[in-house]
């Protein structure tokens, strides 16, 4: 029986931008160095970095794991998002996130994102599988 699981996150790029770069440990604690690599190689990083933030969120989520779980950041780094050559993203799951979706036996997934003025929004679906109820 496939199970749907979805996430939504929105984030204030401004309010992020300064959290950034008054942390200088914050973007490689969160982002994987091909995640620097593309948003630091565009016109304005932090619109870019906070998109990806919060498809982290969206699959965090997605998943049913909530950031106020005490030293969640760094697990923020196992989620991965990369791109297609035409732009679109592409979502990754590594080390504990890898695990949780293999507990919820994810197939496939999809993430999209966008970005507007102040906000960054992002969205994850996850499909899994479950067994049917006897
Ligand atoms: C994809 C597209 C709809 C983005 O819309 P937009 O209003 O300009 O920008 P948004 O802020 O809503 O979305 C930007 C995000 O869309 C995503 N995106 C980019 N290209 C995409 C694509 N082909 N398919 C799905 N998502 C895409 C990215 O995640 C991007 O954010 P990122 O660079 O931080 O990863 C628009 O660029 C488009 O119509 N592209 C058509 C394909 C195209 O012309 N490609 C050019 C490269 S060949």
């Amino acid at each position: 029986m496939i199970q749907i699981h979805q996430g939504i996150d929105i984030v204030d790029i401004t309010k992020f931008k300064k959290v950034a770069s008054r942390n200088k440990q914050f973007v490689p604690e969160i982002f994987t160095q091909r995640e620097q690599e593309y948003c630091l190689s565009r016109k304005d990083p932090y619109v870019h970095f906070a998109g990806r933030f919060a498809a982290k969120e969206a699959c965090m989520k997605a998943l049913g794991w909530g950031l106020s779980v005490t030293g969640s950041d760094h697990m923020l780094r196992d989620i991965e998002i990369d791109q297609q050559p035409s732009g679109q993203p592409l979502l990754f799951l590594n080390g504990w996130a890898l695990k949780i979706g293999q507990k919820k036996r994810i197939y496939q997934h999809t993430v999209s994102i966008s970005h507007s003025g102040h906000a960054a929004v992002a969205m994850v679906i996850l499909l899994g599988t479950k067994d049917k109820k006897k």
